[in-house]
């Protein structure tokens, strides 16, 4: 059987926009760029996203591209020693994913609440079996997606989500901007303090938020990329990247506005999303059109990022078995369900926990947190040393010099960087 392609660059493209443009774009970076120092944290932000960010995604491109097949027959490919690196690297993305469909699955019941004018505690709503309900949904639209496979699924949605999401966004930001006291959260969001430049935890914040927010290092791009026939692969990346940053920028523009007017608390996390923001909604003219939009585009942009995750394992089942692409996608679907029922649950009476801590937030922390940059450091060695450099070259292109430059900050600085990263997280350095 012959390889599924995109149809066309433009295809790959915004699938990949969809895979970077998540959640953390529109609730976690406007928060890490407050509490890091304003318009200054763009600085180690923008050097993390083109220094570490994108060399690392034009890796997994180029990996992809030439090999032309997923994760694991990939690293199999590269050494036979690697195969075992390839299967980690499958399992914290599922992993990932399993967790990362509890909180879709949120967004999505938020929407459907703001449109059905039926407003929910934050509490009361995960406390109770719901969230089960529409776990199980979210789920299913992501298992649809992938199983109608790279054309007819997953470029098809992005094709519709990306300019849908962006329109939405815009629309909201225009709203929020026009609020009485919006100059004073832009303020906020983007005035500069220089000082803050100083402290590593702020450069480790802009590390963490660009990895995370880019989907690099996972085998995404790489499994992405081996769907492509030809392509420029810097200017396809560098496109991804400036589209991931320009969608957060926005994001934020949205947010503080908001957060100012109404005088709540710009707090982290959990909580802005589902109970600060909610409760501006509420008090505002036309806040369940505004939380509906708010909530659907949120949910859009989960969406595309679940089917990017979802599409890893497939493919290397598919890639590695022969399985057809329907059965793949049905045996990888059941173990993610399974996975993700015990961060799904929770919350609810059953009280899952481990340590004193609910399973969802240990999920986030080992698998989203660590997971994540281990599997990065994963990607960086495994390609940046043991792919022939001649033939990653003939992939990528750029002058000599260029090329030394590209194979040291891989080799080298990205998995130095990776690792401070990851030892600092564990030691339980706060860091965005
Ligand atoms: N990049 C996505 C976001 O910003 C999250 C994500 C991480 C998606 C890792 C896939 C893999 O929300």
């Amino acid at each position: 059987m012959s390889r599924e392609r995109w149809s066309t660059g433009l295809g790959f493209i915004l699938a990949s926009i969809g895979s970077a443009v998540g959640i953390g774009n529109i609730w976690r970076f406007p928060y890490i760029v407050g509490t890091n120092g304003g318009g200054a944290f763009l600085i180690p932000y923008l050097i993390s996203v083109f220094l570490f960010g994108l060399p690392l995604m034009m890796l997994e491109l180029a990996v992809g591209r030439h090999l032309q097949t997923s994760v694991g027959p990939a690293f199999r490919a590269i050494g036979q020693r690697f195969f075992f690196a390839g299967i980690v690297l499958v399992v914290i993305v599922s992993l990932i994913l399993s967790y990362y469909l509890v909180v879709s699955s949120w967004v999505l019941a938020y929407s459907l609440f703001f449109a059905l004018q039926r407003p929910v505690d934050f509490d009361a709503f995960t406390g109770s079996y719901y969230p089960l309900v529409f776990f199980l949904l979210s789920g299913l639209i992501v298992f649809a997606t992938v199983r109608s496979g790279v054309r007819e699924g997953i470029e098809r949605i992005s094709r519709v989500v990306i300019p849908l999401l962006l329109l939405i966004l815009l629309l909201l930001v225009v709203f929020s901007l026009a609020q009485p006291g919006a100059a004073e959260g832009v303020a906020f969001y983007l005035t500069p303090d220089f000082s803050l430049l100083g402290d590593p935890l702020v450069w480790a914040a802009a590390f963490g938020q660009a990895f995370f927010s880019l989907s690099v290092g996972m085998g995404i791009l790489l499994t992405y990329g081996s769907y492509l026939e030809r392509a420029n692969l810097f200017r396809n990346a560098t496109i991804i990247a400036v589209s991931d940053i320009a969608i957060a920028i926005l994001a934020g523009l949205m947010i503080f506005p908001l957060v100012f007017a109404f005088n709540v608390d710009p707090a982290a996390g959990v909580n802005l999303a589902f109970v600060t923001l909610p409760s501006v909604f509420l008090s505002m003219q036309f806040g369940s059109v505004l939380g509906t939009l708010f909530f659907a585009m949120l949910f859009l942009a989960a969406l595309t990022s679940a089917v990017s995750m979802l599409e890893v394992p497939v493919a290397t089942v598919i890639d590695s078995y022969g399985y057809p692409r329907k059965r793949a996608t049905l045996l990888v679907f059941g173990v993610i369900v399974l996975l993700g029922l015990p961060s799904a649950l929770s919350y609810t009476g059953l009280r899952l926990e481990l340590f004193g801590t609910p399973l969802f937030d240990l999920s986030d922390y080992v698998f989203g947190t660590l997971g994540l940059i281990f599997s990065g450091l994963i990607v960086s060695i495994v390609a940046g040393w043991f792919v022939d450099p001649e033939w990653l070259f003939a992939e990528l292109g750029g002058t000599p010099r260029l090329q030394r430059a590209y194979l040291l900050l891989v080799r080298y600085c990205i998995p130095v960087v990776l690792f401070i990263t990851l030892v600092a997280r564990i030691l339980g350095i706060p860091a965005g």
